[in-house]
């Protein structure tokens, strides 16, 4: 295990690499239909929430999986979405202002490391999670993001696995997928998985990503 403030340091680079990229990266998951796809696996499988639910989304980017939960929710929920890189954060949230949806949802941002999350243990009702762990060590980034969900919240995170597409997008975008067998392995330590979910094969989300529901036992 490497010293928190290294790993700090060292995942600040991703955070700078989208600081230039920001446009290209949300150019190109528009182009592919990822948040449509986003959107309707929010429809078909509702996350467990209760009403006003406080949600994380860590690793935001430019917001295409914020709009389409914000798009999906039928409850009002309270959506705190973070990133390292600002500019994909000002993007983020001027598409959430943009965008037609339910008025009750409030969506507030802040510019943040998932290695080290500047909120108590226990905010957050669930944790949602794509593209970002891909960046730091599982253990660590797993293990904070169960930090800050309540006992009982769930997570769901949406590994990279290991197929032609995605090692394309490991050039573009600069990021390594985790071995599928460490991605079980380290969402056990922490969580219980509820569910694994592969997408229809001609979406193309389901190319390179699957969907893991996952569950903070209660103490
Ligand atoms: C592939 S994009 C995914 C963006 C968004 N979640 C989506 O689904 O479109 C990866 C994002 O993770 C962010 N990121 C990478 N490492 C991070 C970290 N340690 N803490 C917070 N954000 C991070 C990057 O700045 C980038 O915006």
């Amino acid at each position: 295990m490497q010293n928190q403030s290294v790993l700090e340091a060292k995942s600040a680079g991703a955070g700078k690499f989208y600081d230039r990229i920001a446009r290209l990266y949300d150019f190109t998951f528009k182009f592919n239909g990822y948040g449509r796809s986003l959107e309707n696996y929010f429809r078909r499988h509702p996350l467990p929430l209760p009403d006003g639910a406080h949600v994380l989304d860590a690793g935001c980017g430019t917001g295409l999986l914020t709009l389409s939960l914000l798009r999906a929710l039928v409850r009002p929920a309270v959506i705190t979405a973070v990133d390292l890189s600002l500019p994909s954060i000002e993007k983020a949230s001027a598409a959430v202002a943009q965008q037609d949806h339910d008025s009750r949802h409030r969506v507030r941002f802040a510019q943040a490391n998932l290695l080290s999350l500047p909120f108590p243990d226990a905010a957050f009702d669930s944790v949602i999670t794509s593209g970002a762990l891909e960046y730091v060590p599982l253990r660590e980034g797993l293990g904070e993001l169960a930090r800050v969900l309540k006992p009982g919240g769930h997570l769901l995170h949406l590994p990279v696995r290991p197929a032609f597409a995605s090692t394309l997008l490991e050039i573009m975008f600069r990021f390594k997928t985790h071995p599928p067998r460490k991605v079980e392995e380290h969402t056990r330590r922490y969580f219980q998985i509820r569910a694994h979910h592969r997408f229809p094969p001609l979406d193309p989300i389901g190319w390179t990503k699957s969907a893991i529901l996952a569950q903070k036992q209660y103490e």
